[in-house]
């Protein structure tokens, strides 16, 4: 059977060990010849070149579980929680015109489910991923976990090269999620990995409307 560009059968969700999740059906076509280069400023709420906003919902170090009464859940928490995605997502949607893309974590288990109450809530798009949760060693000599700052320790977010396979499969999952469910309507961002034209292409080939770069500058710099 011959394929779209973009089309490789029918593609799986992430492994769902329970969360609910949906298998998610093939991947989108993309149709767009110039596909634009949006470039991630590190910012949780960042205008991007495209004129859109970029809701980050997946910032792994912010604190959970919450510090003051007034906080529910902060960062990737919030984003690990469908309805409390989808609560934000709407509240931003009411609050501005312009059109905003949510950006999701990988540490969750169906990122399907995840895009699907932002999308909910009023998001144009999505974006993924953002960092992995990693503690990239311990040192054998203090005995604490990495990475260590004056004494103390939290799991850091693992990102680069490493992680685009990982990258790639949420990309899909979301990108089927789109096509199957909301008839190719919504944008895709894809993160995580990207340092070169080829693994750009790998992300729009997968469903993804355009792809983001964050580390690969801070080594090219
Ligand atoms: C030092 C650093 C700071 C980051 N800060 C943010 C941030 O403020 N908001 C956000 O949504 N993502 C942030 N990220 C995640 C990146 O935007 C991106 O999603 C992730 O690093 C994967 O892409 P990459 O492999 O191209 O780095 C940060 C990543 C790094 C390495």
């Amino acid at each position: 059977m011959s394929r779209g560009k973009g089309e490789i059968g029918r593609g799986e969700d992430e492994h769902d060990d329970g969360g609910g999740g949906r298998g998610d059906d093939g991947v989108k076509t993309n149709d767009s010849s110039s596909p634009s280069l949006s470039l991630s400023l590190s910012l949780s709420l960042s205008l991007s070149l495209s004129l859109s906003l970029s809701l980050s919902l997946s910032l792994p170090s912010l604190p959970t579980p919450p510090k003051k009464p007034s906080e529910r859940k902060m960062g990737q928490a919030m984003g690990q929680d469908c309805a409390l995605l989808e609560e934000v997502s709407a509240w931003v949607a009411a609050k501005t015109k312009l059109p905003f893309w949510a950006k999701l974590t990988p540490n969750i288990t169906s990122v399907a489910d995840a895009g699907r109450a932002a999308l909910r809530g009023g998001a144009r798009g999505l974006a993924a991923i953002n960092t992995i949760n990693s503690i990239s060693g311990v040192d054998l000599e203090t005995l604490r976990p990495q990475p260590c700052v004056e004494g103390a320790t939290t799991p850091g977010g693992y990102s680069g090269p490493a992680v685009k396979p990982i990258a790639l499969a949420k990309v899909a999952a979301l990108a089927g999620m789109i096509k199957s469910e909301k008839g190719g309507k919504f944008d895709l961002s894809g993160i995580g990995g990207v340092e070169t034209g080829a693994d750009a292409a790998e992300f729009l080939l997968l469903g993804a409307d355009n792809v983001q770069v964050c580390v690969i500058v801070f080594f090219s710099s």
